[in-house]
């Protein structure tokens, strides 16, 4: 994947999950350097830096892997003048995150959303939704939600050289809290076992990937498969209920966490966001053997 990557820049833009995910690929990565010096974060920032954006360099192959954090994809600013008090901060429906600038020109994008729309993280905040210079106050999650995936898949259209940059799309990474929500002491430190049985995805996983969905299905004929590749990790994830690093987010220095205040949506490493860059690993490339004219020397590389 290295030499795959070499002399180029390959980004994650999401919420946290996303950054879990970029997680794995360093970690991943990493294996195969001998000095791991010559890993770094190009301003010295720690990777312990949560906001923002950081950006690992691989120097022995000139690539960068890099991560922003834009949980909701669509831009979170300021409220226009004159608007009810209770509005603090608004999401443009219609304008990316404006880190956009800084990684429309990767080469590769990895997109992931979903764990920040919901009434918690937006409207009891006092975050809006804003389209134009208009704030809709009725405007529900789901339908705000919906929205800024349009954003996202118009401005990959509009704004993104497609033959330069592979774009992809991780699907909503499924929680497993059980006897209450991450905030009323949902637990999962006692699942040691994968669901093998059932294939049924959460209600609340179920809402955010039909979203998802439909989005893309009403949108498929405009992108073709060159454009935007999906990570469809939703499904496969649902059953990985005893993968989340539960009471032990703390690390091994401080211990495991109150019962009642436990981590059920990201993932312990190594771990299930390892198998979510292999199936990365396996479309960069399916997208090599389908440009490359010459599939001898792609099946070479490929071994
Ligand atoms: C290193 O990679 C960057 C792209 O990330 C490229 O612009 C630059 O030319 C590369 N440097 C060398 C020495 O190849
Ligand atoms: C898009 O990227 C390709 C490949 O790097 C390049 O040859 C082409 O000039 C770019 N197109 C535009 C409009 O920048
Ligand atoms: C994602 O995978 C599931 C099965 O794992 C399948 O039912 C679903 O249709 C797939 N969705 C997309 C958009 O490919
Ligand atoms: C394709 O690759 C093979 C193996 O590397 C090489 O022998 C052959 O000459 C290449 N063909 C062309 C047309 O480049």
């Amino acid at each position: 994947m290295l030499n795959k990557l070499r002399n180029k820049r390959l980004v994650f833009v999401g919420d946290s999950i996303g950054r879990n995910q970029w997680e794995s690929l360093l970690c991943m990565l990493s294996a195969a350097i001998f000095n791991k010096d010559s890993i770094y974060e190009v301003n010295g920032n720690p990777i312990t830096k949560h906001k923002g954006f950081l950006v690992f360099k691989f120097m022995e192959y000139n690539c960068t892997v890099e991560y922003y954090r834009a949980p909701f994809l669509v831009l979170q600013s300021r409220p226009p003048a004159n608007v009810p008090s209770k509005v603090k901060t608004t999401l443009k429906l219609d304008q990316m995150d404006w880190t956009s600038t800084k990684w429309k020109d990767a080469d590769v994008l990895v997109f992931n959303t979903g764990h920040w729309w919901n009434f918690e993280k937006t409207i009891r905040g006092g975050c809006y939704f804003q389209v134009g210079s208009k704030i809709k106050m009725d405007m529900g999650v789901e339908s705000a939600f919906q929205k800024s995936l349009e954003t996202v898949v118009g401005w990959i259209h509009s704004e993104v050289n497609t033959t330069k940059t592979q774009v992809f799309f991780r699907t909503y990474a499924p929680v497993h809290f059980s006897g209450g929500d991450w905030r009323a002491g949902g637990t999962c430190h006692l699942e040691t076992l994968p669901e093998l049985g059932s294939s049924l995805l959460p209600s609340h996983t179920w809402a955010q990937y039909r979203i998802f969905a439909n989005v893309m299905s009403s949108h498929w004929n405009e992108l073709d498969l060159r454009t935007l590749n999906v990570l469809n990790v939703t499904h496969m994830s649902a059953r990985r209920k005893d993968g989340h690093s539960s009471l032990y987010y703390l690390g091994p220095d401080v211990g495991p966490a109150p019962i009642r205040r436990q981590d059920c949506s990201h993932w312990c490493l190594p771990g299930v966001p390892d198998a979510w860059n292999e199936l990365l690993y396996a479309l960069l490339l399916k997208h090599g053997a389908k440009k490359s004219t010459n599939s001898s020397t792609f099946h070479a590389q490929a071994v």
